[in-house]
């Protein structure tokens, strides 16, 4: 048996050292897992001064061990927190980031009473999950190429009972029968430039590469094939939102102008970073 605040805080100073960006809230999060209790749970056992049974310091040792090593946290996990969802995740899909959960507020905002929502690139399938949760009226519906990542959101959607059509598949040629009928396209494709390998080890070595790389050297081939195919599902007057690189914000506006898009501009992220390409197809 060890006392858990030494426990907690040798991890921390570990994760740390080998450049964890948040090494405090990654150990309390591997021993909730590891130990099988909420973060309120552990909270109570630290002030109580509990110690760790040896069974859970051991498992909690290796998990540590493979956070150092800049595995994902949400692969240690298997778990993602996306807006109110908890998603599963783990190696073959990219793992939902926190500035992702901005563009379901900018979907949200265009989508009418009963409308309809696609999203393009679905990935653990986080953003239509979100959408359904949060507005049941909309018919949601979501595609992605990748057949081990859409193994992923299937296995969400089903857990989380949801109703969501998700397909597998290339967006380029997405739901041919929702032509011209739907309201509102999200979609968080691939965009990083070819060649601009990511620092961090978590996205370079564990997110699919598939999920990374934007097929050409601005990062735009990809985003541009997915807008084109948004273009063709939207009804006139329809919203594209689209996530993209922070420098980005002046090419991919100005690239669905040229490919006819109205209405084209950037929203920042909460950060103040240029994130969301927002276009609509001419009415
Ligand atoms: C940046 S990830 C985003 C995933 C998810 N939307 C999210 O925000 O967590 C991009 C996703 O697009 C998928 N993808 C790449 N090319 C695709 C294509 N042509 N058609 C459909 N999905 C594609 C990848 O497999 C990956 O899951």
């Amino acid at each position: 048996m060890s006392e858990l605040r030494s426990i907690l805080r040798a991890a921390a100073e570990r994760l740390a050292g080998s450049g964890i960006a948040s090494p405090s809230a990654d150990a309390c999060l591997l021993l909730e897992h590891a130990w099988g209790k909420t973060g309120e749970q552990l909270r109570r056992a630290a002030l109580m001064g509990d110690v760790l049974p040896d069974e859970v310091a051991t498992r909690y040792e290796a998990l540590v061990d493979e956070r150092a090593a800049r595995v994902p946290l949400q692969h240690l996990t298997g778990r993602a927190h996306f807006r109110h969802l908890e998603l599963r995740v783990g190696p073959g899909v990219f793992v939902p980031r926190p500035e992702t959960e901005l563009i379901v507020d900018l979907g949200l905002a265009h989508a009418p009473h009963g409308g309809v929502l696609v999203d393009l690139c679905t990935g653990a399938a986080p953003i239509p999950l979100a959408v359904k949760q949060e507005r049941p009226d909309l018919s949601v519906h979501a595609i992605e190429l990748s057949e081990h990542a859409y193994a992923w959101a299937a296995a969400n959607r089903d857990r989380l009972a949801l109703d969501v059509e998700i397909v597998n598949g290339p967006a380029q040629h997405a739901f041919p029968d929702l032509l011209g009928q739907v309201d509102v396209v999200l979609s968080n494709p691939p965009y990083i430039p070819v060649g601009m390998v990511p620092i961090d080890p978590e996205v370079r070595d564990h997110d699919p590469e598939i999920a990374l790389y934007g097929g050409s050297h601005d990062g735009l081939r990809i985003p541009l094939e997915v807008a084109d195919r948004a273009f063709d599902l939207l009804r006139p007057g329809g919203v594209l939102i689209m996530e993209h690189a922070e420098t980005q914000g002046d090419s991919l506006p100005g690239a669905l102008s040229r490919r006819g898009w109205v209405e084209t501009r950037d929203e920042a992220d909460l950060t103040g970073r240029p994130r969301f390409a927002m276009a609509r197809r001419p009415a």
